[in-house]
């Protein structure tokens, strides 16, 4: 067991496993291997673990006693970050986009609650209300007397996506010079500008397919190459340039509605690997797959996303 921060949040590695009849019930020709940072050990953060055991170490060293972060109503980063901040002694305050709900509409706005944070609704469905909203309660925090660390939703900011800068030491030495096509979901961006700064940080070893499901991939691409070269900035490596970032749109409906190429993705997921998708994220990145991957050997990095997959599973209204 590896830990990437000192505080020892996340438990890494986590597997790499060959996912051999999920490729043959995909139609791929090559072998297929599963990144499952499902598993990443702590509360039911996923890929937020990496990212969160950098910020909570990060608001620590700034002296910050409170994490201010929001999102969806859904979100699996706000609840990641809750668990998050409870375990490293913070206080957490949450932005939710939308009216007020009740915790029991959603698992991951139950969780968040259970964990001790304290939530707040920007009345308005429009997710940039809570951007808006950020700046706002940390300013009445700070006249409150507390010191409160900001985050953007999804963690994107360069701190935490530097916990996808080092997954990628750590999948290429399981891959051990096997080099697949890497699809992943892609929502802030965070996650996938980790993954590029690695990339190309270690001489771009491997094609990585970002897998959007929340905005049009030319709006996400641009972010996720700023991200990924402040990342590069942060530790003194190589930039990234334009054409290290590969988006491919997987949103169907609209981002937080499954598609219907997601929930049989996610149906072959589960009878052939034992996979649990969710239909947000994840269900979509792997319906992406396998035109993504074009023929070539093929990794599906699996973000997590298990309570909302409950919730999907519970009728996905929530
Ligand atoms: C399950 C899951 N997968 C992937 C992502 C995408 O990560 P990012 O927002 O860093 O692009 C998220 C973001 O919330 C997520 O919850």
């Amino acid at each position: 067991m590896t830990r990437q921060g000192i505080s020892g949040m996340a438990l890494l590695p986590t597997p790499l496993t060959p996912a051999p009849r999920l490729a043959t019930a995909l139609g791929l020709t090559g072998p297929l291997w599963v990144k499952r940072d499902d598993l990443t050990g702590f509360a039911v953060a996923g890929n937020k673990a990496r990212q969160l055991e950098l910020l909570v170490e990060d608001a620590r060293a700034r002296g910050a006693d409170v994490l201010v972060t929001g999102g969806t109503l859904g979100s699996n980063f706000v609840q990641a970050a809750a668990a998050a901040a409870a375990w490293a002694g913070l206080g957490c305050v949450l932005v939710l986009a939308g009216p007020p709900v009740p915790r029991s509409a959603h698992p991951n706005l139950a969780a968040a609650t259970a964990w001790g944070a304290e939530v707040r609704f920007t009345d308005d469905l429009d997710r940039t209300t809570v951007d808006a909203q950020l700046p706002v309660v940390a300013a009445e925090l700070t006249a409150a007397g507390c010191r409160p660390y900001v985050v953007p939703r999804g963690g994107a900011s360069p701190v935490g996506a530097e916990g996808y800068r080092l997954a990628v030491d750590e999948v290429l030495a399981q891959l051990d010079g096997q080099a697949p096509v890497v699809v992943i979901a892609a929502g802030a961006g965070g996650t996938l500008a980790g993954l590029v700064a690695g990339n190309v940080a270690l001489g771009r070893p491997l094609r990585i397919v970002g897998a959007s499901v929340s905005r049009p991939p030319a709006e996400v691409s641009a972010r996720v190459l700023e991200l990924a070269c402040q990342v590069a900035d942060r530790r003194g490596e190589p930039r990234p340039v334009e054409s290290d970032v590969e988006l491919v749109d997987a949103r169907g409906p609209g981002h937080g509605v499954a598609s219907p190429a997601g929930d049989a993705a996610a149906a072959l997921a589960l009878r052939a690997a034992g996979l649990v998708l969710d239909p947000v994220y994840t269900a979509k990145a792997l319906a992406a797959l396998p035109a993504a991957a074009g023929g070539q050997p093929a990794l599906f990095w699996h973000t997590g996303g298990l309570l909302d997959a409950i919730a999907g599973l519970m009728g996905g209204d929530g």
